[in-house]
């Protein structure tokens, strides 16, 4: 027997695609929902300043983009930290109780969680800290250098700490899945992927450079994040930084 067709990647796969048949016999998984909105009650706030995009068109952008690794050692511009912010998840619309953002999202649930370990941005100082989509601020977490930690826990890759910030995307796996049942797993890699894309398009088309990361001890990161890797755990991560 193939090993394929015996792992469990595959069974989810398998246990998770719609069929005809399903559709009208599956029972519904009861999964009960969570908060919509992550927010860190107490927290010291960080505002993030305007940001007027501009820089190369979508087209280019897209055929720029590469993935970089290497840095130059310059604090970014708290200017171009919103707008890779915005890009992420800025809120580009309302619709009843929905915040639209500019990533889709199924179902407008919006699963994913946005942190950043701050290495080197002008007038923002390290640490780690939680982008509160509602009122688009930064609420710090923990101050300090943790560049060095976050790539211990990322197979000791430097990009997390010579690049000026990474993101770091977390799941709360609930929102999604109290509609979409065992389905919605596949729907929150997707949502987070629009996400990243956002980011990787916006840094190359401010003139910087990110790197995609999907190598990293998921339970380490949540515990330097403070995740209890159940309820939200971490999902993907991009370090940007200006090019070397
Ligand atoms: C899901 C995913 C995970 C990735 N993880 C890593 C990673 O952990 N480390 C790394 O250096 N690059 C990582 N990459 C970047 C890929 O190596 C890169 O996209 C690929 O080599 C193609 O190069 P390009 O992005 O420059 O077009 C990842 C990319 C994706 C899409």
């Amino acid at each position: 027997m193939p090993h394929y067709l015996d792992s469990p990647g595959f069974k989810f796969l398998e246990l998770s695609k719609h069929t005809r048949e399903r559709l009208f016999s599956r029972k519904r998984e009861n999964i009960a929902p969570a908060e919509p909105f992550k927010q860190y009650p107490g927290s010291e706030i960080v505002e993030l300043p305007e940001f007027h995009p501009e820089g190369q068109s979508l087209w280019e952008a897209l055929k720029e983009r590469r993935s970089i690794r290497k840095y130059r050692q310059l604090p970014l511009e708290p200017e171009d930290l919103s707008g890779l912010i915005w890009a992420a998840q800025g809120i580009t619309a309302k619709l009843g109780n929905y915040l639209l953002r500019t990533a889709p999202s199924a179902g407008a649930l919006y699963s994913i969680e946005t942190y950043l370990c701050i290495n080197s941005v002008q007038g923002i100082g390290p640490g780690l800290y939680h982008y509160n989509v509602v009122f688009s601020h930064l609420e710090l977490l923990a101050k300090g250098s943790f560049g060095k930690e976050l790539g211990e826990r990322a197979f000791g890759q430097p990009m997390c700490w010579k690049a000026q910030v990474v993101f770091i995307w977390s799941a709360i796996p609930r929102r999604t899945m109290s509609k979409y049942g065992s389905r919605g797993v596949r729907y929150i890699f997707m949502d987070v992927g629009h996400i990243c894309q956002n980011v990787l398009l916006a840094a190359t088309a401010l003139g910087l450079g990110a790197c995609p990361i999907g190598a990293f001890l998921d339970d380490e990161i949540d515990e330097l994040l403070g995740l209890d890797g159940m309820e939200e755990t971490t999902v993907y991560l991009a370090s940007v930084g200006i090019p070397q």
